[in-house]
C-alpha cells in the first residue's frame, strides 16, 4: 500500500521556526539519542524531574514569533530608521568619532575578538592582555600617572569609585566628599546616589572652594562641563596638603594636548574613552578608564594586567592582584565590578595604535582648531563666551536669541547644548568640519571667512602653562602600524593568540558562553544606532525608544515583573540598582534601619560586595549538604535579624546547578519576616518559558542580557543587567536627572541614577531585542529545556570520571553541573588548575573553577553547543581522566606528566630533546580530533605568583619579546 504523508503546506516551506534550529546545538535525533543515553524518552520528562512542578509557568510566555532572521532584521531596520540622526554638539562626554573601518571590521564586528570570555586562561588569551596592556599604557601616559586598570563601566560609576577609593586611602577624618559643581551632571547624579549609602556627606560646590574644605576626597572636572580648562595644580596641592585624595574626571583627547592630571598632581585620574573610536550608541557601551599612583594599587576598583613569565621564563601577560576580587574578598572587596568594558577598551587602545601619536595630535589640534574658529567668529560678532581657555567646548550667551538659534541649528542639522535659558554649548569633535562651522554660523547669524579667522588664530595657542610639555605613546607599538596590512596583521597575531567562541566551546559555569548570533550582531554597527548622542531630545531617538520599549515588553513577560529599568550596564550593576531600589522602599516606609542582607554561601562574590555599597551588612546564609539554603540556618537568621532584616539575596538555580525546591518557601519565610527578596539572575537561562523570578516569590532581579539574551562577552565585557522589579518598588527604581525616560507622570521621578545614562549599554540591546524576535516565546523555553538537556548529558556521560556535586531530588542537574575535583587532588595532587590547563592541549577552554565550590569545576553547555562539540569536550575530560589514572598507577610522576606540563607549546615539541615520560604525540596530539583543529596556546603555564610579587602593569619593551 502506498503511504500517504500529509502534503507540504507554503507555511513548513516558509520555515518562520529556521532560526530556532540555528541556535541550538543538537537537533530533534540529536536529542532524542541524548535523551536515550539517560533513560529518557522525552525532554519533558527530563523537565519534570528537574524543575519543580510547583514553581512551574501556567501559560506559554505571552511573546511572538519565531520570526526568520530576514524578516527580523528588516523589522528593526525599519525601527532603527526612526531615529533622527543629528551632528551633535551636545559633549558632556560624549562625542561623535569615526570608528576606524580597520578596527570596526576586524575587532567590533569579529566574533574572534567579541565572544572570546574574560582572560582567566591567561595562556590562551594573550592578545586581548596585549590589547589590555596597550590600553593601560594609553591611559597612563594621557593622565600622566603611574598605574591604570582594564576599565570600568562608564564616567560617573567611575567617579564613584574614585569617591570609595578616596575613602579608602585617604587619611582625613572628614566624611565629606568634595564634588566640582562643574563635573557632568551625569556624574554628578550617579556620586550623590552612591555616597547617600556609604554615608558621606557631599559637598557641591565651585571647585574653588576646594582648597579651603576638609574633605576625605575631592572631584574635580577638567575639562569643565562649561569647556573651561583650567591648571588645577595649586588647587590640588591645597586639598593634599588638607589629607584628601584628589580625583580628576578628565577627557583624553584634550588631554592628547593638555597638561596631564598627574602632572598637576592629582591621585586619580578618570573619565570616558568613548571619543576613541567607540560610536556614541545612545550612551554605550563605552570603556571608561581609570589611573591612579603605584601607590594606591591595592585600592584601586577593577583588573589590571600585569607581566608576568611563563614556564620557560618567556614574557607573558595575565590579570593581576584583583583577578577575581569579589570572590576572594567578598564584601571587603573594593568595588562591585565584574564584568567592565573589555571589548571597548580594546577598541580604544587599537584607535591609539592605529593612529600613533602623531595622528592623535593632528585630530586633536583639529578639533581645538575648529572650536577655536568658531569662538573667534562668534566672538567677532557680538557673542560673548564664558571662558577664554578652552580645548572643545564653550559656553555662548545668546539672551533672547537662544530659541531663535537653537532652532536654527536643529533646522541646519546640529543638536546644540541647552544649557540655560540664555546660554547654549557647544563641543567639537573629530567628526566635524569647516562645512560645519560654515553652517553653525548661519545658525547664530554670523557671517564668517573661514580662511581668515584661520590665519588670525593659527597663531595663538593655549597658554604654555596648560599644554603637556611630557612625550606620549613611545612604545613602538603605538608608532610600528599605522598602514592598514600593518594593522591588520597585527590585530590577526593577536586574534590567533586567543581562544574564543568561533574556535571551540567555552564551557564556563554561570557565565552562559551560548551562541552570539551574527543575525543579532549585524544592527550593533549600524549608524542609525550608533551615531545617536545619549541626551539628543526623545523625538530625534523614536527609534532607539521603539526597540527599547519592545525589549522591556519582552523582558516583563519572561520575569513576570510589571517594571523594567534599563539603567544598569552590567549584572553586578542591576544588584546594586535592585538593591537601592529595596532601601529606598524600606526608607520610604519608616524602615531605613533595615540593614541586614541575607546572603547564601554559595552566593557569587558581587553579591556581598554589592550588599556593603548600600549600606548592608551581610550575614551568611549556611548551605545544606544538597548544596541547598539550610532552611533551618535560614529560619534561625531570620529570627535573629527580623526587625532590621533588608533583604535576602539569592541565586535561582542556584549556583549550585540545582532548582532547589523549597525556594517559594524561602521567598515566604523572608516575606513574612518584612523582607524583600532579591534574585540575581544570572542563571535566568534556565528559567525562560518553566518558571520566573516572580513566580517564585522574588521582588526584584537583574537580568544579564550578556548571558540570557546574547550579547557577547567581549572578552570581559560589555554586558547589560536590567532589573526587574514587583509594583510596590516600581517607584524606586533610578530615574536620570539629565534625560529622564518616561514622561512627567513616571512614578520614579527624582531618584538618583545608578549609570551615566538612562539606559545603559543602549547600542547593544539590539542583539537581545533580534534574540527574542528570532526565538519567539516557543523558541525561549526550547532554548531553557535543551540547555538543561545538554547539561545533564554531560553530567550523565561524565559522571563515571569524575563525581558530580550536587543534583535535585531526582538526580538531575540545572543548566550546569558542578564537577568535584578534590578527590582527584588528594589521591594525585592533580588540581582543577591542572586540569584547566590541560583541557587547552585539547583545544577547550576550562569551565568556571573553584567557583562556587574550590577544588570543583562548573561545566554549562549552554543550549547552543550540538551533541558533536559535548562529545568532543567529554571525550576531551575522559581522556584527561585516564592521564589522572596513570599517575595514581605510578606511570607518571606526579610532577612530571601532561597535566602539571599543561599547556604545551610548540616550543615544547620542536626542540631536539625531550625527556619527558610521555611522547611529544601525546602532548599536543592527545585525540584524533585535537590534530585536524590544533589551538596552540602561545605561552606556557604562566607564574601567577612572580607577577603578583613583581608587579608591572605597562607595555613590555620589545626587547624582552624577543629575548
Ligand atoms: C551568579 C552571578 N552573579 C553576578 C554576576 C556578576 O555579573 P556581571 O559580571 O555582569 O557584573 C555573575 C557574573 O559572572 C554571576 O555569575
Amino acid at each position: 500500500m502506498p503511504q500517504t504523508t500529509a502534503p507540504i503546506t507554503l507555511a513548513d516551506l516558509e520555515q518562520r521556526n529556521a532560526f530556532i534550529a540555528r541556535h541550538l546545538g543538537p537537533d530533534a535525533a540529536a536529542q532524542r539519542d541524548m535523551l536515550a543515553a539517560m533513560q529518557l524518552d522525552s525532554i519533558d520528562a527530563l523537565i519534570a524531574q528537574t524543575v519543580p512542578a510547583g514553581i512551574r509557568l501556567a501559560a506559554p510566555l505571552p511573546i511572538n514569533g519565531p520570526t526568520p532572521e530576514e524578516e527580523a532584521l528588516a523589522d528593526l531596520k525599519r525601527i532603527a530608521s526612526r531615529n533622527v540622526l543629528k551632528k551633535s554638539l551636545i559633549g558632556m562626554g560624549y562625542y561623535g568619532t569615526y570608528t576606524p573601518t580597520v578596527i570596526l571590521r576586524n575587532v567590533m564586528e569579529n566574533p574572534g575578538w567579541y565572544t572570546a570570555y574574560t582572560p582567566y586562561q591567561a595562556e590562551i588569551s594573550q592578545g586581548r592582555l596585549e590589547a589590555l596592556l596597550n590600553w593601560q599604557q594609553m591611559i597612563i601616559d594621557l593622565t600622566g600617572l603611574e598605574l591604570a586598570n582594564a576599565s570600568l563601566l562608564d564616567e560617573a560609576t567611575a567617579a564613584a569609585e574614585a569617591m570609595t577609593m578616596a575613602r579608602r586611602v585617604s587619611k582625613s577624618k572628614s566624611n565629606v566628599f568634595f564634588v566640582d559643581a562643574a563635573c557632568f551632571p551625569q556624574t554628578i547624579d550617579v556620586v550623590k546616589t552612591r555616597a547617600a549609602w556609604f554615608g558621606y556627606e557631599l559637598v557641591i560646590a565651585p571647585a574653588t572652594q576646594a582648597a579651603d574644605q576638609d574633605a576625605f576626597g575631592v572631584l574635580l572636572q577638567y575639562p569643565d562641563v562649561t569647556g573651561t580648562v583650567a591648571d588645577h595644580g595649586p588647587l590640588i596641592a591645597a586639598a593634599r596638603a588638607r589629607g584628601a585624595c584628589v580625583a580628576v574626571a578628565t577627557d583624553l583627547m584634550a588631554l592628547v594636548l593638555l597638561k596631564s592630571p598627574g602632572e598637576m598632581g592629582a591621585d586619580i585620574a578618570f573619565g570616558s574613552a568613548q571619543r576613541f573610536g567607540v560610536p556614541m550608541g545612545f550612551g554605550g557601551p563605552h570603556a571608561a578608564f581609570f589611573a591612579t599612583r603605584e601607590a594606591n594599587s591595592r585600592a584601586m576598583a577593577g583588573r589590571i594586567i600585569g607581566v608576568s613569565k611563563d614556564a620557560r621564563g618567556k614574557t607573558a601577560l595575565r590579570m593581576a592582584l584583583q583577578t577575581r576580587e569579589q570572590h576572594i574578598r567578598r564584601e571587603k572587596a573594593n568595588s562591585n565590578i565584574c564584568t567592565s568594558q573589555v571589548l571597548l577598551a580594546n577598541m580604544a587602545g587599537f584607535y591609539a595604535v592605529w593612529h600613533g601619536p602623531e595622528g592623535l595630535r593632528a585630530i586633536a589640534r583639529r578639533i581645538h582648531r575648529l572650536a577655536k574658529l568658531f569662538a573667534a567668529g562668534l566672538s567677532a560678532s557680538g557673542f560673548t563666551l564664558r571662558t577664554d581657555n578652552f580645548f572643545d567646548s564653550f559656553d555662548i550667551e545668546t539672551g533672547e536669541e537662544t530659541g531663535t538659534i537653537l532652532q536654527a541649528a536643529l533646522d541646519a542639522g546640529y543638536n546644540l547644548r541647552h544649557t540655560g535659558a540664555a546660554t547654549l554649548g557647544v563641543s567639537f569633535d573629530e567628526t566635524h568640519a569647516r562645512e560645519d562651522l560654515i553652517a553653525l554660523f548661519a545658525a547664530f547669524g554670523v557671517a564668517a571667512d573661514i580662511d581668515a579667522l584661520d590665519q588670525a588664530v593659527a597663531g595663538t595657542p593655549l597658554p604654555e602653562a596648560l599644554l603637556r610639555t611630557d612625550a606620549i605613546l613611545t612604545h613602538p607599538v603605538f608608532n610600528s602600524h599605522h598602514t592598514e596590512h600593518q594593522m591588520v596583521r597585527y590585530l590577526k597575531r593577536l586574534q590567533n593568540k586567543d581562544l574564543a567562541l568561533d574556535h571551540s566551546m567555552i564551557s564556563l559555569g554561570s557565565c552562559t558562553m551560548k551562541l552570539n548570533a551574527t543575525s543579532e550582531m549585524i544592527p550593533v554597527t549600524w549608524p542609525e544606532f550608533g551615531a545617536m548622542h545619549p541626551f539628543a531630545p526623545h523625538d530625534q531617538a523614536a527609534g532607539y525608544l521603539e526597540m527599547i520599549e519592545g525589549l522591556v515588553d519582552y523582558l516583563r513577560a519572561v520575569t513576570g515583573f510589571p517594571a523594567i529599568c534599563m539603567q544598569p550596564n552590567s549584572g553586578a550593576q542591576g544588584e546594586y540598582a535592585g538593591l537601592v531600589a529595596i532601601r529606598r522602599y524600606q526608607a520610604a516606609r519608616g524602615e531605613a534601619h533595615r540593614n541586614i542582607c541575607l546572603i547564601p554561601k554559595s552566593a557569587h562574590g558581587t553579591n556581598p560586595a554589592t550588599a556593603q555599597m548600600c549600606g548592608l551588612e551581610v550575614v551568611v546564609v549556611a548551605c545544606d549538604d544538597n548544596g541547598n539554603v539550610d532552611v533551618i540556618d535560614l529560619k534561625a537568621k531570620l529570627a535573629q535579624h527580623g526587625e532590621h532584616l533588608a533583604a535576602l539575596m539569592i541565586t535561582y538555580p542556584s549556583t549550585h546547578g540545582v532548582f532547589e525546591e523549597a525556594i517559594r518557601e524561602i521567598c515566604e519565610l523572608v516575606h513574612a519576616a518584612g523582607g524583600q527578596v532579591y534574585m540575581d539572575g544570572a542563571n535566568l537561562n534556565a528559567q525562560v518559558g518553566l518558571t520566573s523570578p516572580a513566580t517564585i516569590g522574588a521582588d526584584v532581579s537583574h537580568m544579564n542580557l550578556h548571558k540570557t539574551f546574547c550579547i557577547p562577552h567581549g572578552g570581559g565585557g560589555p554586558g547589560m543587567g536590567p532589573i526587574g522589579l514587583a509594583a510596590h518598588l516600581a517607584p524606586f527604581m533610578a530615574d536620570h536627572m539629565v534625560s529622564p525616560t518616561g514622561g512627567e507622570a513616571r512614578s520614579n521621578a527624582g531618584q538618583g541614577a545608578v549609570s551615566a545614562v538612562p539606559f545603559g549599554s543602549a547600542s547593544i540591546l539590539p542583539i537581545s531585542w533580534m534574540y527574542i524576535r528570532m526565538m519567539g516565546g516557543t523558541g525561549l523555553k526550547q532554548a531553557t529545556e535543551v540547555a538543561i538537556l545538554n547539561a545533564n548529558y554531560v553530567a550523565n556521560q561524565l559522571s563515571g570520571d569524575y563525581p558530580v556535586l550536587y543534583v535535585g531530588s531526582q538526580g538531575r542537574v540545572a543548566h550546569e553541573c558542578i564537577l568535584d575535583i578534590r578527590p582527584i587532588k588528594a589521591a594525585t595532587g592533580i588540581t582543577e588548575v591542572d586540569i584547566a590547563k590541560r583541557l587547552m592541549d585539547y583545544g577547550f577552554h576550562a569551565p568556571t573553577m573553584s567557583f562556587p565550590v574550590p577544588g570543583t569545576i562548573m561545566i554549562e553547555p549552554t543550549e547552543s553547543e550540538d551533541k558533536g562539540e559535548l562529545d568532543r569536550f567529554i571525550a576531551a575530560m575522559r581522556a584527561i581522566r585516564s592521564e589522572i589514572r596513570s599517575i595514581e598507577a605510578g606511570e607518571w610522576p606526579a610532577n612530571d606528566n601532561p597535566l602539571k606540563h599543561a599547556p604545551h607549546t610548540q616550543a615544547d615539541v620542536i626542540g631536539d630533546e625531550w625527556n619527558r615520560p610521555y611522547s611529544r604525540e601525546q602532548a599536543v596530539f592527545p585525540l584524533a580530533f585535537v590534530r585536524e583543529n590544533k589551538f596552540w596556546p602561545s605561552v606556557n603555564r604562566i607564574d601567577d605568583v612572580y607577577g603578583d610579587r613583581n608587579l608591572f602593569c605597562a607595555c613590555v619593551p620589545v626587547e624582552e619579546y624577543e629575548a
